[in-house]
């Protein structure tokens, strides 16, 4: 595949790409991989009352993976977070203008870190507001301390 198979404005945003980091002082993260290829997608967010008031992202992956994901951040940027969540990788590849039908799943790795950094706000809120947790730092103990269960549990089924 090369980069010219790619329209102007998806090579317009991989080589210029918007919105590149990690929100620093972010309070949503999702991380996405795409077993196919390798790619991995990182999403943080900082929302407040609703409002994506930030969103960066990283990837590691092809040209349709860093457009579709810069993309993904310019949209959602300022957004209510109902807005986001409803968002699709079909909007993100109409937003584009279309892509190469065998780089269509590259939008998929955006989307779906894009909703799980709101997830993980959303979690983190749930427990705040229940007092199981009050700090971030205690929030990512206990989500560490969950996914090592869950493994450990999925090991001895
Ligand atoms: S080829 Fe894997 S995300 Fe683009």
């Amino acid at each position: 595949m090369s980069v010219l198979d790619y329209n102007e404005l998806t090579i317009e945003h991989f080589q210029n790409p918007r919105n590149v980091g990690m929100v620093k002082d972010g309070n949503g993260y999702g991380k996405i991989g795409e077993p196919g290829c390798g790619d991995i997608c990182e999403i943080t967010v900082r929302i407040e009352n609703s409002i994506i008031k930030d969103i960066k992202f990283r990837v590691y992956g092809c040209a349709g993976a860093i457009a579709t994901s810069s993309v993904v951040t310019e949209i959602t940027m300022g957004k209510n977070i109902d807005f986001a969540l409803k968002l699709t990788d079909d909007n993100v590849v109409d937003f584009l203008g279309g892509l190469p039908e065998g780089k269509k799943h590259c939008s998929l790795l955006a989307i779906k870190a894009l909703h799980q950094a709101i997830y993980d706000y959303l979690i983190n809120k749930r427990l705040v507001n229940e007092g199981t947790v009050s700090t971030q730092d205690q929030f990512n103990q206990l989500a560490e301390q969950t996914l090592r269960e869950i493994l450990q549990r999925a090991k001895q089924n």
